[in-house]
């Protein structure tokens, strides 16, 4: 289709969409996860709106070929997968550093199982999406947790535990979730800089999870890992994947770079061994209708996501101010701090689920830090969004009935003020120092590699 007639195209994200009986996990199978059809489903990470027409277009080609056999990776599919992480990311790759695989997780687990042994310990930063600990733990591993530090509704990292919890623990693997799922956070450069700098002294492997990358809000940029430095980039492996940002994370295709040529070949013979064969076809195609020629789906559904974010910040602003936004940063899930409300981390879970019949994932399910808060997927109808803050406040209202009798409640809510940057906070003298000697950890322990 002509470049111009795309461009004109106006998606209908508003447009009601039954998803019942499809095998869905978010609507079909409440039960398993003791809620009910009467629960609105804001929970796991994907999207209630159809796909880009591109996407659709692309499937159904092969659909009506009908043949489904085994594919590989094309020339084609390196090159659209090469620009748009050259063009969204500034982040130049090779094609033998990719490897095409079902999933974020998958990839995940087999670094895990390249890099490290049984017993060894791995740091997370929490909360954390809870899969990071299953992960650890199904591979026998040791988790070692980083809390992110929560101040002033905004989470920031604790470099000095940071370091402690790596030395103590001889941690071998950093597995970094940027931008951070659950608390939507987005690492600036020079945060990602002082955890390098922390990880290149320790000799610990960066394992970078960035699949919510291209889910950015303004003025927030992604930075990804292995470009803070040329040699750096030997010491991470970074994980992506449209799945998250084009919705086709039912179509299992995860894209991973490995610059290191001895850390591929580790990750290669792991992958041997579970005789992970070949890629989804249809994943694949729709991963390539999605880097090449699905901006403009992409455009409109930020927008309508970014106003679902500004009216549930002002509903709950409004209406339940003992509930606080936790402002993402990039990702379409939002934290919701309910620290105020005065009730224990078992009783917020049951307000939400037992007296609004909202199902958002509880806080604890992020470990022990994730309590006291909820998620709430934005991704979806404006309509279902309102629908679920009109149960949320009726339920907040009887809840705090005798309260908002006794005096007429002012709006709780503080501005929440721009906090600074951190980049503003640390002095440019000291992130300079920190990057020269990030730098020359990284040429020394080249040395010693070379020994
Ligand atoms: C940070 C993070 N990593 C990984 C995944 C899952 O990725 P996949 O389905 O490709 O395994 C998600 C899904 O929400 C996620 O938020």
């Amino acid at each position: 289709m002509l470049k111009e007639v795309r461009d004109l195209r106006k998606y209908n994200f508003d447009r009601k969409i039954n998803r019942n009986n499809t095998n869905s996990i978010k609507y079909d199978f409440p039960e398993d996860y003791g809620y009910t059809k009467e629960h609105i489903p804001l929970w796991v990470a994907d999207m209630d709106f159809p796909v880009a027409e591109e996407i659709k277009s692309v499937i159904s080609s092969i659909n009506s070929m009908g043949i489904y056999g085994y594919t590989g990776m094309s020339n084609y599919y390196y090159e659209v997968l090469a620009k748009w992480m050259r063009k969204e990311h500034n982040y130049k790759i090779e094609r033998e550093w990719c490897f095409v695989l079902p999933g974020v997780m998958f990839a995940i687990s087999t670094a895990i199982r390249a890099f490290s042994e049984e017993g060894d310990a791995i740091m997370v930063q929490t909360p954390v999406y809870s899969p990071f600990y299953k992960v650890i733990e199904n591979n026998n591993r040791v988790i070692v947790g980083n809390s992110l530090v929560y101040e002033n509704g905004e989470y920031f990292v604790d470099y000095v535990d940071f370091e402690n919890k790596i030395k103590e623990n001889n941690v071998k693997i950093f597995l970094l979730s940027n931008p951070h799922n659950p608390v939507g956070k987005v690492f600036t450069k020079n945060e990602l800089i002082r955890m390098a700098h922390i990880c290149c002294k320790y000799k610990v492997l960066v394992v970078s999870d960035e699949i919510h990358q291209d889910f950015i809000y303004e003025p927030h940029t992604h930075t990804v890992l292995a470009n803070l430095n040329e040699k750096f980039e030997n010491n991470c492996v970074i994980c992506t994947s449209p799945s998250k940002t084009f919705n086709i994370a039912g179509l299992k295709v995860s894209n991973t770079f490995i610059a290191n040529p001895k850390l591929r070949k580790l990750y290669d013979d792991t992958l041997k061994a579970c005789y992970n064969g070949g890629v989804n076809t249809l994943g694949m195609a729709a991963c390539v209708a999605a880097y090449s020629s699905s901006g403009t789906w992409l455009k409109q559904v930020k927008t309508y996501i970014k106003k679902n974010l500004d009216y549930v910040t002002s509903f709950i602003e409004k209406n339940t101010p003992k509930i606080k936004v936790v402002k993402p940063q990039g990702t379409y899930l939002m934290w919701l701090d309910c620290h105020d409300m005065g009730l224990s981390p078992q009783e917020i879970d049951d307000f939400f689920k037992d007296d609004a019949k909202l199902w958002f994932n509880i806080g604890q399910r992020f470990g022990k830090d994730g309590e006291y808060f909820q998620r709430i997927n934005l991704a979806t109808g404006k309509y279902r969004l309102e629908e679920a803050m009109e149960r949320m406040k009726k339920a907040y209202d009887h809840l705090y009935k005798e309260e908002l009798e006794e005096k007429d409640v002012e709006n709780e809510v503080d501005e929440i003020d721009e906090v600074e940057e951190d980049d503003e906070l640390l002095e440019a003298k000291e992130i300079e120092e920190i990057e020269k000697e990030f730098i020359e950890c990284l040429y020394a322990s080249e040395e010693e590699d070379e020994e």
